[in-house]
């Protein structure tokens, strides 16, 4: 239950290295469990929730190391335990994405029912629906999806969207479930998030026939089996976002090193628009605020829209504006948790629905707020930098699932970070 400290304001100015990404890592991770062998990966971030993720795996029967260089060794020759306990599962939601390289390598697969979380209800029907397309049958039971598929998967056509469009991990799953399938699958209203194109080209990798990666449209021609492979995953779109931001809303400098701008389109468009300087350099980019910044409208969509895992920094980043900016949540309607946190750190914020208007005001005042999920805090870390004041954050570990060592990674540019473990 560590406790974050933050002087502000403080005006960044340095450089920051881009970890690989968090929400890549995961689904690839489960990929490991396709190919009987050892798979080794590199880039996976340091992160409790890749360290849950290897717990999962563990349980399964899988052995991993972390080698020396960082590189991530997953040995999955013996898988005999196909279930996602419970105790796992609920911690980290992205234990679902084990569901179908179980169910297809195994014929068989228990994962407990992710529960709803501070982001929303976050249902998984369209994972389940999709499973059952292709042939397996699925039935809960305490708490637990069982699927079962003994004569193995067949390739059909699927439909994927759901109320809010696509969805990431559900195609994950079914993705990974359709490389082992007889026959052809094809994924209609697939995600197209930049995470789902970097499982896409490590399972072809392992010898997996993908082809319209990158598009709502994926078809795969099942294979009989995938060999281990060896992967570098992307880096994070999420991580690198939130820096940009820190930039922004000091008023600084920040040299972002390996940063992919093609997967932050949206996002970059935005931070020219209100008046943020970002210009591609070398293998990442430099972001630069030097005057005022506009208010703006903004609506989280399934990429290539606004990405919703950015929208609680954008949030605090608007807040300091001259006007009204609206920012409009269209992937998880109740994903505002920093709301009346942000409000305490004299923000002025007014939330309706899924809408929240934002009122632009002078300064930010430090205030002791609590971290409520990963995103979330982020905001709060970046607020506590723009604001005056001593900024306390409580429950930093939310921070950690997704953010590796943020304070060693932001002071030395000028940030005033300090981590309290209580
Ligand atoms: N949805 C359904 N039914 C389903 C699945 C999803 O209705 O079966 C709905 C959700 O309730 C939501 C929308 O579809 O309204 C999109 O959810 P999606 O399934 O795409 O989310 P996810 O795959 O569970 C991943 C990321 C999230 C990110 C979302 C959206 C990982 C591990 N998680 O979640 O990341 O917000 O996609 O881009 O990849 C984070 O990193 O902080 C985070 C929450």
């Amino acid at each position: 239950m560590d406790i974050f400290h933050i002087e502000g304001p403080v005006r960044l100015s340095g450089s920051v290295s881009i970890n690989g990404s968090k929400n890549a890592s995961l689904p690839i991770m489960a990929a490991a469990i396709l190919a009987p062998g050892e798979s080794s990966l590199k880039s996976v971030p340091h992160l409790s929730d890749i360290s849950v993720c290897g717990k999962l795996l563990s349980q399964l029967g899988c052995k991993l190391t972390r080698e020396p260089d960082g590189d991530l060794r997953i040995d999955s020759t013996v898988i005999d335990n196909p279930v996602g306990e419970y105790e796992i599962v609920r911690r980290m939601r992205a234990g679902i994405c084990i569901l179908g390289p179980l169910l297809a390598r195994c014929g068989r697969a228990e994962v407990s029912m992710p529960g709803g979380c501070a982001i929303g209800d976050r249902p998984v029907n369209l994972h389940i629906r999709g499973l059952q397309e292709l042939g397996a049958q699925i039935h809960l039971k305490n708490g637990y999806i069982i699927a079962e598929a003994p004569n193995g998967l067949r390739g059909k056509d699927i439909f994927m969207g759901g109320p809010f469009g696509s969805t990431v991990l559900g195609t994950a799953n079914v993705l990974m479930a359709a490389t082992l399938a007889k026959g052809r699958t094809v994924i209609e209203s697939a995600a197209c998030e930049p995470e789902i194109t970097d499982l896409a080209n490590c399972l072809n990798k392992m010898g997996a026939r993908i082809t319209g990666i990158g598009s709502p449209r994926l078809i795969i021609e099942g294979v009989k089996e995938l060999q281990p492979v060896e992967f570098k995953v992307i880096p994070d779109r999420i991580e690198a976002g939130t820096f940009m931001v820190a930039a922004a809303i000091t008023e600084g400098e920040l040299r972002l090193q390996n940063c992919r701008l093609d997967d932050m389109m949206a996002v970059v468009d935005r931070l020219r628009n209100i008046g943020v300087t970002v210009d591609a350099e070398g293998d990442g980019c430099l972001v630069t605020r030097t005057g005022p910044i506009k208010p703006a409208d903004i609506t989280t969509q399934p990429y290539p829209g606004f990405p919703t895992d950015l929208q609680a920094q954008f949030m605090a980043l608007l807040s300091l504006t001259d006007g009204n900016s609206v920012i409009i949540e269209k992937v998880f309607p109740d994903r505002f948790m920093h709301v009346a946190e942000l409000n305490r750190m004299a923000a002025n914020l007014r939330k309706e629905g899924p809408v929240v208007i934002v009122a632009g005001v002078k300064k930010l005042i430090a205030a002791p707020v609590m971290a409520s999920d990963l995103r979330a805090s982020a905001a709060l870390v970046l607020a506590g930098l723009a604001a005056e004041g001593s900024t306390t954050i409580q429950r930093v570990y939310h921070i950690d699932r997704g953010y590796e060592r943020i304070e060693k990674r932001l002071n030395p540019a000028g940030a005033k970070i300090t981590r309290e473990s209580v």
